[in-house]
């Protein structure tokens, strides 16, 4: 290891102006209020209405918000990672369309997709570049317009999901913040319980594809909430012991906003009291890759430098995780 550490050092956020909220859904599918938020902890999610706007949108001016917080200049960006599992094309980078609508005129740039753990995931690339000492700004964007793929008539999934984007800057660090520890996995058997069937080099699309719905994402909601309840919670308290965190030393709990009692699970785990757990699920619902940095951007002024972050995901694949990340600024 080097003695570079790799630290975000602004974040931005994004979401559409639309609410669709549990009294719309109640209109277009049989469900209501009260199941959804008991269930869920959703109240309501943002959603792109534009259909000539695609996942590039929610991350562009997620980035151009981190820009306005800042003096950096965009041409001084080395790359930028762009996270989603909602590419606005299948072939073509969503990064290399978003790096240059940002002017990172200098940057390389590629997407990454890990489900609702991409974000996650990009944390541990994008540490991984500035640990070099090649790179001096990475920008990591989360971006996903989940509205292209659900299904406005399966309650099981239209509940849940939401619009948004998300984005950080890492830079290096020589202070010891930043980027500490990560526990990183994957499991192939989840690709029978969370997934899009068709539309992939698996089964490309055709009119009976389309006719059968399946290029819209379903979920075997209950297997997919056992794995995640155990598995998140399990990454977190072994990243917790790994680093000799007892639960006083954790200042903020920053998980993957799938479903409030998943989240409420993995903090009981780790011992954690609810002032310390991140939350806006109620808001956004599940927005996928842009979960852990709308968290990030809507809690910053809270965030103090020094403070001990662990951040937990879990998503299709299955792939999770957890990383500790020590704070690198006041806001
Ligand atoms: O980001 C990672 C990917 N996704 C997740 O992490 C999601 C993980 N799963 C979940 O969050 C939950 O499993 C769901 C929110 C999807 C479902 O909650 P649940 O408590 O696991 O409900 P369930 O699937 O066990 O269904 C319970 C009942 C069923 O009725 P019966 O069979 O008991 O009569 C469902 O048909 O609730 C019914 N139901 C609904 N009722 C009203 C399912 N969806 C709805 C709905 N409104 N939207």
């Amino acid at each position: 290891m080097s003695n570079i550490s790799a630290a975000i050092t602004a974040v931005g956020a994004y979401v559409p102006e639309y609410v669709l909220t549990n009294a719309v859904l109640e209109t277009l599918v049989d469900t209501n209020d009260e199941w959804i938020t008991s269930r869920t902890g959703i109240k309501e999610r943002r959603i792109l209405k534009d259909s000539d706007k695609g996942t590039s949108f929610l991350g562009i001016e997620a980035a151009k918000d981190l820009l306005s917080k800042t003096d950096v200049d965009p041409s001084e960006i080395d790359m930028v990672i762009f996270a989603t599992a909602t590419p606005d094309l299948m072939v073509a980078a969503t990064a290399a369309y978003a790096a240059s609508a940002i002017h990172a005129t200098n940057a390389f740039s590629y997407d990454l997709q890990a489900a609702c753990s991409s974000f996650l995931y990009g944390m541990s690339t994008a540490a991984r570049y500035i640990e070099s000492g090649r790179y001096k700004k990475v920008l990591l964007i989360g971006a996903d317009k989940m509205s292209s793929i659900i299904d406005y008539k399966d309650r099981t999934t239209c509940i849940i999901f939401g619009d948004g984007g998300g984005a950080a800057l890492f830079e290096p660090n020589y202070e010891g913040l930043g980027v500490q520890d990560e526990y990183l996995r994957s499991d192939g058997i989840g690709r029978d319980f969370l997934r899009i069937e068709a539309g992939g080099s698996l089964l490309p699309p055709t009119q009976e594809t389309v006719a059968d719905k399946k290029h819209f994402v379903r979920q075997d909601g209950k297997t997919v909430f056992k794995y995640a309840v155990s598995n998140m919670a399990d990454a977190s308290s072994k990243i917790m012991e790994r680093n000799n965190l007892t639960s006083k030393d954790v200042d903020w709990l920053i998980a993957h906003q799938a479903n409030k009692r998943i989240v409420d699970a993995t903090a009981n785990r780790m011992g954690l009291a609810s002032e310390k757990v991140l939350m806006n699920i109620d808001r956004y619902g599940n927005t996928t890759s842009a979960t852990l940095p709308l968290l990030l951007s809507d809690y910053e002024k809270k965030l103090k430098k020094g403070d001990n972050l662990v951040f937990a995901s879990f998503g299709g694949g299955f792939t999770w995780g957890s990383m500790y990340v020590k704070w690198a600024y006041n806001s």
